[in-house]
């Protein structure tokens, strides 16, 4: 039987917890986490599709393991996620050696799949509908009967995410996730009160909500509607839990409730994800994200009068169909004002079947993508290493993760390292101290400030 199972991850953080959670399962179910490819029985690529370059890597990773199954015909190899929801028939064309395909609404079933993949017969499939095959009740049903409904007891950990909302609704013009996830469905409140619970008893200090369009969370499961400010409210409660954050939020969904919640609730992180996309008007219409730059902007003002000295940080697509030099100089200017913590900047990929892959040619040449996408880059630093700069000589409180990446690149050894962690408003925090210290929060009196980076000395 195979025993020892390889899980990679592409992606966003909705598939680092579907892989978490696997993970569990797995273990539960007798298999091993095996540390790399080659020391594994069962490979298992958990997949993105959110642009071109993600889908690449997977299928050159997929070419690679060709040779590992000609030498060990046994090895079972699975790819899971977007990709998978997506592309089946494709992976199976340029990778006849795989022997599981599932979706992201199904992956609570990999343990059942790989014991039969083992016992031959194959290959084996398991997806959810297509948005268009059924009503929106049965395609939403063949996302969320197949998920971890009791999720498997992880690993005791300091941080953890949740997941709070299922797929998306918001049929953002350019974007694969509301086809691949399907339709935005909401987790009652009382099961995640009940996960966080768990996992605070079990010594996690900090949770974060996951949901594509998480501030657009509505549980109706009560006989009342629970909005995220609701929920915010409910694990606040919730003894041992130190700090609480949520993701992704969209900009037309940022009510004065949440913000009030933000301000008031004392563990709830003041640090808000909420991605502009572009600063200018015709291409937000040309992306359906329902809002303008004016509303964006109002939006900020908002946040900042309501949680002075909150965190903001926001997502950028540039070289969007149709993006002139001066669409793209409004986003420069949004991002100049908008004093975002950081921002995330994406050149556009077209996805076939998305409506803009359909409608608009994708017209910005890819040099000049490029060039946008490393001018806003240029523009977002600067404004990011002044933000950080306003630390220099402050005491933060930081969540302390681990060893620091520098400290794992120069293999550092031994009881004092290279620590790293994060403030409340999510900055990254590097100082040196003991690696006993990993899971707690301490505090650290800021040095030094680059622009993604603050160092300093506990204090
Ligand atoms: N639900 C979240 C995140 C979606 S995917 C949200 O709405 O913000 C994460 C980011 O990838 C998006 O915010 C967007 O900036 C980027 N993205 C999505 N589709 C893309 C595409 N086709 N090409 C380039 N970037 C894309
Ligand atoms: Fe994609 Fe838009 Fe949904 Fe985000 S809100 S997942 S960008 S469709
Ligand atoms: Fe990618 Fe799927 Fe997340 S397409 S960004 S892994 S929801």
């Amino acid at each position: 039987m195979p025993r020892r199972v390889y899980i990679e991850t592409l992606g966003c953080q909705m598939n680092v917890l579907d892989s978490e959670l696997l993970a569990a399962a797995l273990q539960e179910a007798g298999f091993e986490l095996a540390g790399a490819r080659r020391a594994a029985d069962v490979v298992l690529f958990n997949t993105c599709s959110v642009r071109q370059h993600a889908e690449d890597k997977v299928y050159s990773a997929l070419g690679r393991l060709k040779h590992l199954k000609d030498q060990r015909p046994g090895t079972i190899i699975g790819v899971l996620g977007c990709m998978a929801q997506k592309d089946c028939e494709r992976i199976f064309r340029r990778a006849p050696h795989v022997d599981l395909v599932v979706g992201p609404g199904q992956i609570s079933r990999v343990p059942e799949l790989i014991e039969r993949a083992a016992g031959g017969g194959g290959p084996h499939v398991a997806l959810s509908a297509d948005r268009s095959s059924g009503s929106r009740a049965e395609v939403a049903a063949s996302f969320a009967r197949a998920d971890f409904a009791a999720p498997p007891s992880r690993p005791a950990a300091p941080q953890a995410m949740v997941r709070a909302m299922f797929g998306c609704d918001n049929f953002c013009t350019y974007c694969v996730v509301p086809s691949v996830r399907g339709p935005e469905q909401c987790r009652p409140a009382r099961e995640i009160v009940a996960e966080v619970r768990r996992l605070a008893a079990g010594g996690c200090l900090e949770v974060t909500l996951l949901g594509q369009a998480v501030n657009q969370y509505a549980d109706t499961s009560e006989g009342t509607t629970l909005q995220l400010s609701d929920l915010l409210g409910r694990l606040n409660e919730i003894s041992g839990l130190r700090r609480i954050r949520f993701v992704t939020n969209h900009p037309k969904s940022m009510s004065d409730d949440l913000l009030a919640a933000v301000r008031d609730l004392d563990k709830v992180c003041p640090y808000l994800h909420v991605p502009a996309q572009s600063g200018s008007d015709a291409v937000l219409a040309r992306m359906k994200r329902g809002y303008t730059a004016g509303f964006y902007r109002d939006m900020l003002r908002r946040i900042a009068e309501t949680v002075p000295g909150a965190a903001a940080t926001s997502d950028f697509i540039v070289g969007f169909c149709g993006e002139t030099e001066a669409d793209f100089e409004q986003t420069v200017d949004l991002v100049r004002k908008g004093r975002f913590k950081n921002s995330f900047i994406f050149k556009y990929s077209p996805r076939p079947g998305t409506p803009a892959a359909e409608r608009y040619a994708d017209d910005v040449p890819e040099e000049v993508k490029r060039r946008r996408n490393n001018e806003l880059l240029a523009v977002q630093n600067a404004v990011s290493l002044e933000a950080n700069k306003r630390f220099v000589g402050r005491r933060v409180e930081v969540l302390v993760e681990g060893p620091s990446k520098t400290a794992r690149k120069r293999g550092q050894t031994g009881p004092l390292r290279q620590l790293s962690g994060r403030t409340a408003c999510d900055r990254i925090v590097v100082f040196d101290g003991p690696t006993a210290l990993a899971g707690q929060l301490v505090e650290v009196m800021i040095e030094r400030a680059e622009p993604v980076t603050l160092f300093g000395r506990l204090y």
